[in-house]
């Protein structure tokens, strides 16, 4: 059972957001295991969450200038603790310094800003006195933590509870983003089958990812800080997928990280992920104060100003089927226009196989100025040679200056 994935599909670009008590860690929303705290040890992050200038429309108008369609937020990450307000536990912000429901004003805030709004569910528990050993687990080496009985029933239970929550308490959801399955843990142990049958029936229409050990039920697959090679398939079919991508590596807040990805490269993954039917779901770690950080705004500001003059070639675009890119480049194609994206600025000219006879026109995007398109090599003319290989070849002409974009596109109508 899966569900119609049209507008995620048209839609390419969202915002991942990973937020909680780690976010005053300030170093990772791993460290309660990186650096083996127990939940004692952790607590002084809950004690002091304090997000006061948590302000959700501004993180829906800084997505919504980049270019994003839709957001994703955590509503829990593997440490257990909640961003919203569920009767299943104390361990959540109402009991914080903060002491709001983060997740209600997220998705009050976004859905007034026209994004659609996901939410992002850890069915990891670093918190849960009935989650089970698994090698992931902060104290997943020290055996007398694990001498108590555990039931993983109960823990169950509870998972399933807290999605009932999520999905019925904060009115439409397009998105349920699940995350992840350590090697030892299963589809029984989430109780996958009867989850995603709960999420269906709370929400239809609301699309699935794939980290629950049943793929059956995935909308969508969803590789991590990285691109795949090539348009994903599952027994010959292409899939619908998401890259999930980081700013500086990490997901949280890391005040000391400046791994910083430039601006260009963003764009580039974004460009690659559509060339190859795919989206992207971009991350951004908010403070402890619950604000994106300067440099993450000014990345999204600058990706935005791609976008506004680009998107032509993003929503509702994809892979340009049977045209083989040139070097350097990536083609997305949205009915009978190909958009060619230039990665790396040649000298003057581009030659494309396979077109001749095929353009009607051509254009830079940025600014709809024309490019010169010929059938033919102008080098091999100029020198009256033949050059074996470029018979017939299609080439259009660039100028030597590189326009002034992060990625410049040659918008091509074909005949
Ligand atoms: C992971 C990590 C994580 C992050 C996520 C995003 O599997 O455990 O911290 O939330 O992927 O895709």
């Amino acid at each position: 059972m899966t569900a119609p994935t049209d507008w995620f599909v048209h839609d390419r670009f969202g915002l991942f957001v990973h937020f909680g008590i780690y976010s005053a860690g300030a170093r990772h929303e791993w460290l309660k295991k990186r650096e083996t705290f127990t939940t004692e040890g952790y607590q002084k992050y809950f004690d002091h969450f304090d997000p006061d200038l948590y302000d959700p429309q501004l993180w829906a108008r800084d997505a919504r200038a980049a270019g994003m369609k839709y957001a994703v937020i955590t509503t829990k990450h593997h440490d257990g603790f909640c961003l919203f307000d569920s009767a299943l536990t104390e361990y959540k912000a109402t009991n914080t310094p903060y002491g709001k429901d983060i997740i209600a004003e997220y998705v009050e805030a976004f859905r007034v800003e026209g994004l659609k709004v996901g939410f992002y569910h850890s069915v990891i528990d670093w918190h849960h006195e009935d989650y089970t050993r698994d090698p992931v687990h902060p104290q997943s080496d020290d055996d007398a933590f694990w001498e108590r009985p555990r039931e993983i029933a109960n823990y169950r239970e509870y998972l399933h509870g807290q999605v009932r929550e999520l999905l019925s308490n904060y009115g439409k959801i397009d998105i349920m983003w699940f995350d992840f399955t350590p090697p030892t843990k299963t589809k029984d142990d989430w109780g996958s089958e009867a989850l995603a049958a709960m999420v269906r029936e709370l929400q239809p229409g609301i699309i699935l990812n794939d980290r629950i050990a049943f793929p059956e039920s995935a909308d969508f697959v969803t590789p991590e800080q990285y691109q795949p090679k090539e348009w994903p398939t599952r027994d010959g079919e292409r899939v619908v997928w998401e890259a999930c991508q980081t700013l500086n590596g990490s997901w949280g807040y890391h005040r000391d990280n400046l791994d910083w990805k430039s601006p260009e490269m963003l764009v580039q993954m974004l460009v690659d992920s559509v060339s190859k039917g795919g989206n992207v779901l971009l991350n951004v770690g908010p403070t402890g104060r619950g604000e994106f950080e300067p440099d993450a705004r000014a990345i999204l500001a600058e990706i935005g100003e791609w976008t506004r003059v680009h998107g032509r070639s993003i929503y509702g675009a994809t892979a340009a089927d049977g045209v083989e890119a040139p070097v350097d480049c990536r083609y997305t194609q949205r009915g009978d226009r190909l958009y060619l994206h230039v990665f790396n600025w040649p000298m003057r000219h581009v030659h494309l196989p396979g077109m001749a006879g095929r353009i009607e026109y051509a254009q830079l995007l940025h600014d709809g100025s024309e490019v010169f398109v010929q059938d033919s090599d102008p080098h091999a003319q100029a020198q009256n040679t033949a050059m074996p290989g470029h018979e017939g070849v299609t080439t259009i002409e660039l100028p030597i200056q590189r326009p002034d974009v992060l990625v410049p596109v040659v918008e091509l109508f074909l005949k």
